[in-house]
């Protein structure tokens, strides 16, 4: 019987994966949620609107990791931490362009740092655009696929536009944003200065943007908590996440069925691909890899969806690696390699807090393991990597293997097989090698009109 799954629930714990690519320390959405929802009611909004409101305040980061490896291009800078210093910044000119030049080129030669300067320096205002609007674009568009109202999409397409119009990227004025994002937005800021550095400073900054960036009544509203000691002892407390799950707006908690499930796992793929332009479509296609194993294997269809789920979910740790990592076109020095490897155990520790994905969280804690205990993080061997890891780590070499990657092309596909076979027994298992070979010679996913066969889209 499936397990009842609270989609509040599901989305808090994924949350935490939209923190960590903001470089926000853990629970920043969590919080979020219990600032604005708290702005929310004391503005006394009808509940339908809450529940919006909530949604759109776990979920706002959704589009965050779609501009992460043009920020680490542009400013030739690590972009966890450029992100999340950017967030303390008000706005202003002088110290927008101080931030810049003190991040930009951290760590990269003269020239390099020389032009990416002067490109932001000819380009800034529309590459910041540019920036915003991936990132709010495709959160809208990640949020409708998760079934969300449109009042949601717009509340995370209008995140950054101020209520002065000095936001981006439409420059909107006053009450053409959408109310939920004048709310997140402030929720946001709150929390970052608050965590950064205490509630006072949290407090100043609201005061300072009110009528500038935020909405004056509802900065009046969030001012209104300055001395409600409970409001801010449940912000940094350890029950917050159960206090904001319980405070889930509506006539009664949503819940997740099983279509849903696979709809949470698509589109937070898509979040993960989205990070890194080499790993565009790929926990997609590690998805449809493992599958076909799958289905060569002979298990059932229940099976076959978990397997899919986990298959789509396995690199969801990546969204904490830095792209300057990620994407580096040369070989990854002692220190990179460890930034890299950590992904593993990421994707395990942000699965292992969903009840629904607790099972998903083995798999992709594991999915860099080999049988002879070569592997990362644990030096698994043998039996102690069960099957379904197994399936993941081939069809997850097979697609690394036939994509293109920072530091070489893709390889043909009668050449990747080649490579994998002879990888059958040592690191990867013989029976889940064979099971792609003949699902791959079956189907029609080799163009044999080319004289090396390439995989045609998938
Ligand atoms: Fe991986
Ligand atoms: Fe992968």
């Amino acid at each position: 019987m499936a397990k009842i799954v609270r989609k509040a629930e599901l989305l808090g714990a994924l949350s935490r994966a939209l923190d960590l690519t903001e470089g926000q320390p853990e629970g920043h959405c969590v919080r979020c949620c219990w600032i604005g929802i708290n702005v929310g009611r004391k503005l006394m909004l009808p509940d339908e609107v809450l529940h919006d409101l909530y949604y759109t305040l776990l979920l706002k980061d959704l589009g965050c990791s779609s501009n992460a490896a043009r920020i680490c291009a542009l400013y030739l800078a690590d972009d966890l931490s450029f992100k999340r210093d950017f967030k303390l910044l008000d706005g202003k000119l002088p110290e927008v362009l101080r931030f810049v030049f003190a991040k930009v080129g951290a760590g990269s030669d003269l020239a390099a740092r020389f032009r990416a300067t002067v490109n932001i320096l000819k380009n800034g205002g529309p590459i910041v655009t540019e920036l915003i609007e991936t990132r709010c674009q495709r959160g809208a568009e990640i949020a409708r696929q998760l079934r969300f109202s449109q009042n949601v999409c717009n509340g995370i397409l209008d995140l950054d536009e101020h209520w002065d119009g000095s936001g981006r990227p439409a420059a909107k004025k006053a009450s053409d944003i959408s109310l939920l994002s004048r709310i997140a937005l402030l929720a946001q800021v709150a929390d970052v200065f608050a965590t950064a550095s205490g509630k006072e400073a949290a407090l100043a900054e609201v005061a300072a943007r009110k009528g500038r960036w935020f909405d004056p009544a509802i900065a009046e509203a969030f001012l209104a908590f300055a001395d409600d000691e409970n409001f801010w002892r449940v912000l940094s407390s350890d029950e917050l996440e159960h206090t904001v799950l319980k405070m889930e707006p509506g006539m009664s908690a949503a819940h997740a069925d099983e279509a849903y499930l696979d709809d949470v796992a698509y589109a937070f793929a898509q979040v993960i691909d989205a990070k890194s332009p080499y790993t565009a479509g790929h926990s997609e296609r590690v998805a449809l890899f493992a599958d076909l194993i799958a289905e060569e294997l002979g298990w059932n269809a229940e099976r076959r969806r978990h397997i899919r789920r986990a298959a789509l979910l396995h690199d969801i740790g990546k969204l904490g690696v830095s792209n300057s990592v990620l994407d580096k076109p040369g070989k990854l020095d002692e220190q990179e390699w460890r930034l890299m490897k950590r992904h593993a155990e990421l994707s395990e520790a942000i699965l292992s807090r969903i009840d629904a994905f607790a099972d998903l969280a083995a798999i992709g804690g594991a999915h860099h393991e080999r049988l002879d205990g070569k592997g990362y993080p644990r030096g698994l061997a043998g039996d102690g990597i069960d099957q379904e890891t197994r399936v993941v780590s081939t069809a997850d070499v097979f697609d690394a293997l036939t994509a293109d990657r920072p530091y070489r092309k893709a390889i043909p596909v009668s050449q990747a097989l080649a490579i994998i076979r002879a990888d059958a027994g040592t690191a990867l298992d013989p029976v889940c090698v064979l099971a792609l070979e003949s699902a791959i010679a079956k189907s029609s996913i080799i163009d044999k009109a080319e004289a090396s066969p390439r995989l045609k889209s998938a």
